[in-house]
């Protein structure tokens, strides 16, 4: 939640509250993934520098939410905990990951280098605390 609350500009709203995190964990099929500074799995209680949130259906995989903690940005940790989630939900017989981000997003380099790619458009989806509309894309990675 330490990272939840430090990695999302409020102006797009995309940050969930604690009992919305819960709520998603007790639902069949969601998982975590931890990452600390140094790239390992943060021991327990330990500080986390980013994490995933992803929920599987089947045979795919949705990525719900992912961040880095600002001051560990730009060092790789996004690339190795994306890394970590696309291997462990191949090992998991996973054939597809999927997700939606807002048009703009930096993190979209990062997903085109990991292997995504867009599969769908939804005009003005998402809107700003300044009521900004933006328009979400669908990006998908083939695991199969
Ligand atoms: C997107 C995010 C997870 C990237 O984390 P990160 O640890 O900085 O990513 P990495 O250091 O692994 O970056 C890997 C590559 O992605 C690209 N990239 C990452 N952030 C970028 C940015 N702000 N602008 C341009 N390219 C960027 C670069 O190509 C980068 O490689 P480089 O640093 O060698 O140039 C992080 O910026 C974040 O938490 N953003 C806010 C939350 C968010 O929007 N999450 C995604 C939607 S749910």
């Amino acid at each position: 939640m330490a990272v939840m609350q430090a990695a999302f500009d409020p102006l797009y709203g995309e940050a969930w509250t604690r009992s919305q995190v819960e709520n998603a964990l007790l639902l069949g099929g969601c998982r975590t993934l931890l990452i600390d500074q140094h790239g390992a799995e943060p021991a327990e209680s330990a500080p986390a520098a980013g994490f995933a949130l992803l929920r599987a259906t089947l045979d795919e995989e949705e990525l719900l939410l992912f961040a880095i903690a600002p001051r560990w940005r730009r060092r790789g940790l996004g690339a190795r905990l994306l890394a970590r989630a696309l291997a462990s939900a191949a090992e998991a017989g996973i054939t597809r990951m999927l997700l939606e981000m807002r048009r703009g997003n930096e993190a979209e380099h990062l997903y085109r280098a990991a292997g995504f790619e867009p599969i769908g458009l939804r005009p003005n989806y998402y809107r700003t605390a300044k009521g900004d509309r933006l328009d979400a894309i669908t990006f998908e990675r083939r695991l199969d």
